[in-house]
């Protein structure tokens, strides 16, 4: 495992698409030791591949109950929506409130191809939906209702 360089706002990189990961090989694996190793020496919750410079659907999660590896997520249901402050690795110092979803369902694949259900709420729903925001060239910043810049 590695620790990799997180992309900081103003990289064009943030606001690309990622492509659907099709191969469950080393490769991919080696990407998400790298990404859970680097989230968590960021202490962040969560981390998409595009913010270590890679276009891949994946994205690793722990908001305290666990890690979890999602690869190529959807949003398959939500209910509900919460204001929070949010804040991101790529943004270091900046926070804002975003209205989500309260609870997010999620499918999924994990390292292998195998498709799993999640269900998040409070700040996993957030996590959830913030992450795969990344992976569609979304930043949190593009959903501030109330904003403060630091
Ligand atoms: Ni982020």
């Amino acid at each position: 495992m590695a620790i990799r360089n997180i992309v900081r706002s103003g990289d064009p990189i943030l606001a690309k698409k990622s492509r659907e990961v099709e191969k469950f090989d080393a490769r991919l694996w080696q990407l998400l030791d790298d990404m859970k190793q680097t989230m968590y020496n960021a202490n962040g919750v969560g981390l998409a591949a595009v913010q270590v410079g890679t276009l891949r659907r994946a994205v690793v999660i722990d908001c305290g109950d666990g890690y979890i590896e999602l690869v190529n997520p959807e949003i398959i249901g939500s209910e509900g929506e919460q204001f929070a402050e949010e804040g991101c690795l790529s943004f270091p110092g900046e926070t804002g409130v975003t209205c989500r979803p309260a609870v997010v369902k999620v499918k999924a694949q994990d390292r292998n191809g195998k498709w799993c259900i999640y269900k998040g709420e409070a700040l996993k729903a957030r996590c959830f939906c913030h992450e795969i925001d990344h992976l569609d060239g979304i930043v949190f910043k593009q959903r501030v209702i109330r904003g403060e810049n630091k």
